[in-house]
């Protein structure tokens, strides 16, 4: 049996939603992780310092039992935040980051930014006062296909920005293109990127042969393989610029199963399952701590966990649930298409 022992990971992005789904999905985190980046795209979303404190609470008072997982919180970046706020919350060591959701670019993104123009004074602020920004990244323009939205936001919106504010931290969220892991690398500071577990497995195959996929449906959406091929060996390379934010991101099956599908795959609860699979078919298992534990708080000047995890390799298979019940409906499980054979010792 082969068994790798590893920091315990943190989630540096993180879909834990609000009422009834949180209280089902955040024992699924908690269980490997030990802290995670939680988005704000709730309905309505996190916006000012106050609101993050409150949904805080909710996330703290969701815990199971015992556990002892630490919620980072970030706010919803408008055209109306207020830099004061932002400030306030970074100095009270509430607020770890902020995001930039284009408006329209993904799930509860219509209060985003259409105008990062007026969104300038808070990028400043935060600028000089080292709150990351993390981005997705994408463009919304109608006239872009959707494939090449990762690239066009990088060049039209993302490298115009940290020209004019080379001191602002930002974190090109879910990469999914060989042009962001590319970019990302040819920077020579403040950027850094991180990569979920299913884009690292799955490639734009998975949601459209045979019929539709819905639960391989996500944004940014999955892309071609060379793609996932540059994903992988940056993951697996210990470059300290790329670390694991799974972008885990429930719906309920009905939301999924429709003629208008959300976007989200739920990974929280096989992530280190994958990675383990993924990290040694690269020979990099000795590469997943630095992936999965250590490159993100070094990028966002936290310290590593002191807590550590066992991951084992069983020769029968590791099974883990179809799907996850919730308080808000059944939520359909990541499904790597191939057998599971690492898991994490309890
Ligand atoms: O697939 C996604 N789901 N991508 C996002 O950016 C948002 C997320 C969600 O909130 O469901
Ligand atoms: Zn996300």
């Amino acid at each position: 049996m082969q068994s790798i022992t590893i920091r315990r990971p943190d989630d540096w992005h993180l879909h834990l939603r609000d009422g009834a789904m949180l209280e089902g999905v955040i024992g699924d985190t908690s269980r490997d992780f030990a802290r995670a980046i939680i988005m704000p795209n709730l309905v309505p979303p996190v916006v000012t310092t106050a609101d993050a404190e409150a949904y805080r609470a909710r996330i703290i008072a969701a815990l199971p039992k015992g556990d002892k997982f630490q919620p980072l919180m970030t706010l919803y970046l408008t055209e109306h935040t207020n830099p004061d706020d932002v400030e306030a919350g970074k100095t009270s060591g509430l607020i770890t980051a902020v995001k930039l959701y284009p408006a329209g670019a993904t799930t509860n993104s219509h209060g985003g930014v259409r105008d990062i123009e007026k969104a300038i004074p808070v990028l400043e602020r935060m600028a000089k006062i080292g709150l990351p920004l993390c981005v997705h990244g994408e463009v919304t323009t109608p006239e872009v296909d959707i494939f090449d939205r990762e690239a066009v936001f990088i060049e039209t919106v993302l490298d115009p920005l940290r020209k004019r504010l080379p001191e602002l931290k930002v974190t090109m969220e879910h990469v999914t293109t060989k042009d962001g892991i590319d970019y990302i690398k040819s920077a020579k500071a403040n950027l850094a990127g991180s990569i979920t577990t299913h884009h690292l497995i799955i490639n734009r195959n998975a949601i459209l042969v045979g019929g539709i996929r819905p639960h391989y449906y996500c944004l940014p959406v999955a892309k071609r393989e060379n793609h996932r091929l540059a994903l992988r060996a940056a993951a697996t390379s210990g470059d300290p610029r790329f670390f694991l934010g799974t972008d885990s991101a429930p719906h309920v099956d009905p939301l999924k199963e429709c003629a208008c599908g959300c976007a989200g795959i739920y990974t929280s609860i096989n992530t280190m399952s994958c990675l383990a699979h993924v990290f040694e078919q690269e020979s990099a298992l000795d590469k997943l701590e630095a992936f999965a534990s250590l490159n993100g708080p070094a990028w966002y000047g936290l310290p590593v966990n002191e807590e550590r995890i066992t991951l084992v390799k069983r020769k029968e298979t590791v099974n883990f649930p179809g799907k996850v019940e919730t308080g808000a409906g059944l939520v359909t499980v990541f499904d790597p298409m191939f057998p599971l054979h690492w898991d994490v010792e309890r």
